[in-house]
């Protein structure tokens, strides 16, 4: 999958004749995601899109969206940065809002039907949403915020 990204990242780089200068690629279990982000990072914004919804409760702790990577990316997250997050997954979807909020994160936009809301965000289809549309099952997405603490 990075091999495509990199790819289609370099052809339109290449198109607009400009240098890949603001894109870093790379793969790391979210467990380990302090070894290579911190404070001085200054992240705004983390885009979560369609991850494994672990439906066994015993493997909850590994969604990305879980109370324990959030107290993560807050490490990392400017404070007011955001974290945009859409899944195809109902559970996932509800029980993530009560993630957000056990970690201190404002809800601040939140649709169960993405396609019906065109101005939610500037939304930008990715693989699985396609797939997901296409069988007709709703997009739910939101946008929170990270709270000055
Ligand atoms: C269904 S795919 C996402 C597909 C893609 N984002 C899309 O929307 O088309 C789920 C992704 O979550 C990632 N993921 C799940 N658990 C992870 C973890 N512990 N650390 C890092 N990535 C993880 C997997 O590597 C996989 O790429």
């Amino acid at each position: 999958m990075l091999g495509v990204a990199k790819r289609t990242i370099d052809a339109i780089y290449n198109e607009a004749k400009k240098e890949v200068n603001n894109v870093i690629l790379t793969r790391y279990d979210i467990e380990c995601i302090l070894k290579i982000l911190n404070k001085e990072d200054e992240i705004e914004g983390i885009y979560i899109n369609f991850c494994n919804p672990w439906p066994r409760g015993k493997h909850h702790k590994r969604r990305l969206t879980h109370t324990k990577q959030l107290e993560q990316y807050k490490e990392f997250l400017k404070d007011n940065g955001k974290i945009y997050f859409k899944t195809d997954d109902d559970n996932l979807f509800e029980e993530s809002l009560n993630y957000f909020k056990e970690a201190n994160f404002q809800i601040e936009k939140l649709t169960r039907d993405l396609e019906a809301e065109p101005d939610f965000w500037e939304n930008i289809e990715t693989e699985h949403e396609k797939m997901f549309k296409e069988k007709g099952i709703k997009i739910k997405a939101c946008i929170v915020k990270k709270q000055i603490e």
